[in-house]
């Protein structure tokens, strides 16, 4: 496992696990709560959710998965921009604490941009810090525009990551988001590694796949954190993808691999605004 040397001091794998679609059906919460549990055994020790998720069932899961290795898991879970008032954030942190069953989140962000007044969710942020029921804060689907806002706040470079779209198919954050994140320490966590599905049997990932001895899904993830400054999070409810995904997590691209890829993906060559799905 690479890790990623945050600004904050902490070490953090660049390879997690998400769960969008937990937690939705009962019959498979057992399954899901034993992928998760691999994830950990596989040192994916960074479990990403939403109080969304399943409208907190997928927080459930990941409470039962973490149970009795709290100490060994770095957990993210985000809040509804409607929920992101001074109070609705520290209700929202309530709720998401006791659905995971923890007395703290590791990273709690704001899932994307909304109505509610962002001073007054950083405010939340901060006294939810001073509360030592999160350690660290960030945000969502966070463009240029948007962070320039934030940082504009009193404690908004107190933001440590942005979670945002990022796959081969979607490159536009290299253009300038991804750069500006990285020289001010703040992370970025590449959601949809795989595009939701689709890369892991793009006909384009297959040579380097076979050169590598891995699949297509594995190269998908590996290039996403090629580059210092990125985690990713791909999510599966399958053990056998599971370990087939955190591979991606010690595989190293050459430049062959990598100027293969800009071909069939090629890289961004201005700005545009910040991709969503
Ligand atoms: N902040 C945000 O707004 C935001 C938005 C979207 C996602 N996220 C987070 O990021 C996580 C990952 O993103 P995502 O779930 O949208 O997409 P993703 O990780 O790119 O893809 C997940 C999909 O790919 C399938 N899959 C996973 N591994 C595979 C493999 N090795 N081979 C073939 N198919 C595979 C999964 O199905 P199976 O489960 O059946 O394997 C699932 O349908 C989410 O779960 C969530 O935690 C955040």
């Amino acid at each position: 496992m690479r890790f990623l040397q945050w600004r904050t001091g902490e070490k953090l794998p660049v390879l997690g696990a998400g769960t969008w679609n937990m937690g939705e059906n009962e019959a498979r919460a057992d399954d899901e709560v034993e992928v998760l549990k691999l994830a950990l055994d596989l040192r994916l020790t960074l479990i990403d959710t939403a109080e969304m998720y399943g409208a907190g069932k997928a927080e459930k899961i990941v409470g039962r998965a973490v149970a009795g290795r709290r100490d060994d898991v770095f957990i993210v879970t985000k809040l509804y921009p409607h929920n992101a008032t001074f109070d609705g954030t520290m209700a929202a942190c309530e709720r998401s604490l006791q659905h995971l069953a923890t007395d703290r989140i590791d990273l709690y962000l704001l899932h994307w941009p909304g109505s509610s007044p962002l001073a007054e969710t950083v405010e939340a942020f901060e006294r939810l810090k001073e509360q030592g029921k999160i350690r660290h804060w960030g945000v969502s689907n966070f463009d240029t525009d948007d962070m320039e806002e934030l940082l504009a706040l009193p404690a908004g470079r107190n933001c440590a990551a942005n979670q945002v779209l990022y796959n081969l198919g979607q490159r536009g954050i290299e253009w300038q988001l991804l750069p500006d994140c990285r020289k001010r320490g703040i992370a970025i966590m590449a959601y949809s590694p795989l595009a939701q599905g689709p890369l892991a049997a793009h006909r384009a990932l297959a040579p380097i796949a076979r050169k590598h001895g891995v699949t297509p899904a594995t190269i998908a993830i590996a290039w996403t954190i090629r580059a210092p400054g990125v985690i990713a999070i791909p999510k599966t409810s399958d053990p056998e993808r599971m370990r087939e995904n955190a591979v991606a997590a010690d595989l190293v691209l050459d430049r062959e691999d990598l100027a293969s890829l800009d071909r069939a993906f090629p890289p961004p060559t201005r700005k545009r605004p910040l991709a969503l799905n």
